[in-house]
């Protein structure tokens, strides 16, 4: 579903990425680790095109993201990406907020759009807050928003950027609640996080990340009792002292 081939990326002379590969298949979940800096945000901004590269290419469904040639519009449609913060239009409801790129991007007719809308809202838990504006929300029930927002535009990929990091604690399980759910569903995702124990639950694969290279890519229960690499282990022993 998607596959990074020796993507590079550099800000001014900085080099962010260094020649990254990465397949992600249909239907699997991959969490995206590491030190703040690394380039994670970096390479999945990419994904979406977000971030354009310097060399290499990415290619979601077949589709090269960064050829000029490629819908931008049809690409981003496909292409579900959940941030850190959440970017409601503060002047919509819930159900306006979902419905409004169907109706726009997609033209879908506005009633199918809002029934759809109220559908996503009810399975995230938010049934009593169609009429509500983001304001009169939590940060865990607007992130939910969101996440209903992404899947209006039925994507074959999710792309998460710490969905959680924003939330008060209490709010941070019902968030990871709705993912995990979107995960049993077969949902193609790649998730950033700092939330281990979430990343060791829900991912098929833990991709670590370091100074803009994947140094490790494993399935979580070798890669947190077996770390291989010296960087993994020195980042690992950071994180789950706390
Ligand atoms: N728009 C930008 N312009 C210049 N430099 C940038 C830009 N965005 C990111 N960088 C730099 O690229 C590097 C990688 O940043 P990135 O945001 O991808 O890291 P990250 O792994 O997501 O970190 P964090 O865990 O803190 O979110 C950092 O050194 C950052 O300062
Ligand atoms: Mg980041």
């Amino acid at each position: 579903m998607i596959q990074v081939n020796q993507v590079s990326k550099s800000f001014g002379h900085q080099q962010v990425l260094k020649a990254i590969n990465l397949t992600v298949p249909k239907s699997h979940v991959y969490a995206i680790i590491g030190p703040s800096g690394a380039g994670k945000s970096t390479l999945i901004r990419t994904m979406n095109a977000l971030e354009s590269i310097q060399a290499g290419e990415i290619l979601i469904d077949g589709i090269s993201v960064h050829d000029k040639k490629t819908d931008i519009n049809k690409l981003r449609a496909d292409v579900g990406f959940v941030f850190q913060s959440f970017n409601l239009y503060p002047h919509l409801t819930t159900v306006e907020n979902v419905a409004i790129a169907p109706i726009q991007v997609k033209k879908v007719p506005k009633k199918e759009a809002e029934e759809k809308a109220r559908e996503l809202l009810s399975s995230l838990g938010l049934g009593e807050k169609f009429a509500s504006y983001p304001g009169q929300l939590s940060g865990g029930q607007q992130q939910r928003v969101a996440i209903a927002r992404a899947l209006a535009m039925d994507p074959k990929l999710m792309l998460f950027d710490e969905p959680t990091s924003a939330l008060d604690p209490e709010m941070i399980k019902e968030v990871l609640d709705a993912i995990r759910k979107l995960a049993a569903s077969g949902m193609t995702m790649v998730v950033v996080t700092h939330e281990m124990g979430f990343a060791r639950e829900i991912c098929d694969q833990i991709v670590f990340m370091a100074d803009g290279k994947i140094v490790e890519v494993a399935p979580p229960e070798q890669f947190f009792s077996n770390p291989q690499s010296e960087r993994a282990k020195d980042f690992l022993a950071k994180v789950l002292q706390h």
